[in-house]
């Protein structure tokens, strides 16, 4: 049986016993222009990095590029530059050097901004805010940096009352309910740009080079301030039939980004609570939210979300049309949408199981053949086993293991639900069967595997709009690369294509 070793366990411990959370417990209400200050006073010196790196470097060679990358998607080849995080194949991801483990250690969470806010023993993942401190500044925030980046996305919705701009509001609602979630989320994003300040002041001829960040840092935090509004919308068209045109819940200006997504979405108590979940339940579906969103916020620079962000974003288009290319990449099967793909294949699979089940009048222990069977029947009918396999990745993912332990920490609320059972049990089946299948490279569990049957869980059974969540964590990174990009100026992206003759001739 495969069993997932990990080692950054150790580093963690050891980083616990020696690092202390440094709040202090000051009551004034922090700035909510800590943020753009702090990244201000770090820009000078990171752009002398860059030019030295430049200057004296340049020629310095990191890489081969032969053929097979080429032809094969560019894998391997270290291509663009990327600050926020990497992705180790054996490690996973590292949040300007942190694992997720540390990050969770050492990120301000719900519990140290607000104090016990619930008696549920929640309020223990990093809010998604104090990632964005730590990707735009390079440092772990206090618990009022973490504070003042609340501020700063409150107070532009509360700039809004709390609304979308009236431009985006008639946008939305005049698309076809059964357009694609994803497909209204690009839509939405697209139509902010229309309150771009980097465009405006661009087309004015207002804005010289060292300029472009400070709009760029501002459209950005309107973009994911935006955000919770945009997802609210578009799940609440999901359910117009049901609960009319109105908004399945509201803005609530004192707490944080993934409280008040899920507050959109009707699940939290200042909300319709559509699906009429418990207290408790409203708690966790509000912990899962800030574990999700804050795991999810970026993947390196290559996977094809952030590197569309960046690429679009190197012709200087403004931070709204640049992310709008990145969910439009985040909503193809391989990318973002696996996480639908992975709930659909639990239902049939298990609906499957069930019909096998009825049929032999058999007892659960053969389940295990069973799904063996399926999954060696899918793969020779070439088929895809969604939610497995990495791109970079080598392990486990790490991320899968953090939505795992959701599961874990709750026994009681997940011990009936067959399918997030059938989720845990294929995550110990399926990587024997990829590897004697052979083919692909990482046969692990990915977060895809996991993520969408949770939010089922707790009643978000739409599959289509699982990636419009994702959709708000990923643009986080992205958005941050794309104001240090500005900063440090780099150039529109612009590589070479080769064709079929040129290749052949170079081989002779
Ligand atoms: C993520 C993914 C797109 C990475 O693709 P990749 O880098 O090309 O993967 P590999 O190099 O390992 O692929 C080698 C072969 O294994 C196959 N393979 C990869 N993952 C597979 C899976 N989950 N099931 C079956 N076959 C798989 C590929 O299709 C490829 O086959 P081919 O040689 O016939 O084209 C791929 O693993 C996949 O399609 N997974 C399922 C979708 C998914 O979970 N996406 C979410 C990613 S976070």
């Amino acid at each position: 049986m495969l069993r997932h070793i990990n080692n950054n366990n150790k580093i963690v411990n050891l980083y616990r016993t020696v690092v202390k959370r440094n709040y202090s417990n000051s009551s004034t209400t922090p700035s909510p222009n800590l943020l753009k200050q702090t990244l201000q006073n770090k820009i000078v010196s990171k752009q002398k990095e860059m030019k030295d790196l430049r200057q004296t470097h340049s020629n310095y060679k990191i890489g081969d590029i032969t053929i097979g990358s080429l032809l094969g998607g560019m894998r391997g080849n270290s291509l663009m530059y990327w600050d926020g995080t990497t992705l180790s194949p054996t490690e996973g991801i590292k949040f300007k050097g942190l694992t997720i483990e540390q990050c969770q250690d050492k990120l301000p969470n719900a519990k140290d901004v607000f104090g016990n806010i619930s008696n549920n023993n929640n309020g223990k993942f990093f809010l998604p805010e104090s990632m964005l401190w730590l990707l735009i500044t390079g440092e772990i925030p206090t618990r009022e940096q973490t504070l003042s980046v609340i501020n700063l996305l409150n107070n532009i919705l509360r700039q809004q009352n709390g609304e979308l701009p009236p431009v985006t509001e008639t946008i939305m609602n005049k698309l076809p309910a059964d357009m694609h979630p994803m497909t209204q989320l690009s839509i939405g994003i697209t139509s902010l740009s229309s309150q771009s300040k980097f465009s405006s002041l661009y087309s004015q001829g207002k804005l010289g080079k060292s300029e472009y960040w400070s709009s760029t840092f501002d459209d950005s935090m309107k973009l994911i301030a935006n955000l919770p509004l945009l997802a609210g919308k578009i799940y609440s068209r999901l359910h117009q039939k049901k609960t009319g045109p109105q908004p399945l819940g509201s803005i609530n200006y004192e707490m944080d980004w993934a409280y008040n997504i899920s507050s959109m979405l009707g699940m939290t108590k200042d909300s319709q609570n559509i699906k009429g979940l418990t207290p408790k339940q409203q708690s966790d579906f509000v912990e899962l939210m800030r574990l999700y969103t804050g795991i999810h916020v970026d993947h390196e620079g290559g996977n094809v979300s952030a590197h569309s962000t960046h690429l679009v974003g190197s012709t200087l288009a403004d931070p709204f049309l640049s992310y709008s290319s990145g969910i439009n990449g985040l909503a193809g099967p391989l990318h973002g949408l696996a996480a639908q793909e992975v709930v659909r294949f639990l239902f049939n699979l298990q609906k499957k199981l069930e019909k096998q089940q009825q049929k032999s009048n058999d007892a659960l222990g053969d389940t295990d053949a069973a799904i063996t069977k399926e999954i060696w029947r899918l793969l020779s009918n070439q088929q895809v086993i969604p939610g497995y396999g990495h791109a970079v990745l080598r392990i486990f993912d790490p991320r899968f293991d953090a939505m795992l332990n959701f599961v874990k920490q709750r026994p009681k609320e997940f011990q009936n639900d067959k399918h997030v059972n059938l989720m845990q049990n294929l995550s110990q089946i399926v990587p024997d069967i990829l590897i004697k299948h052979g083919k692909c490279k990482n046969p692990y569990p990915n977060v895809d595997a996991a993520s969408g049957i949770l939010f089922y869980h707790y009643g978000i059974t739409e599959l289509m709009f699982f990636t419009v969540i994702f959709g708000c964590s990923r643009a986080i990174g992205p958005l941050t690369q794309l104001i240090w990009d500005r900063i440090l100026g780099l150039p529109i992206e612009r590589p070479k294509s080769i064709d079929m003759t040129t290749l052949k001739s170079m081989t002779k």
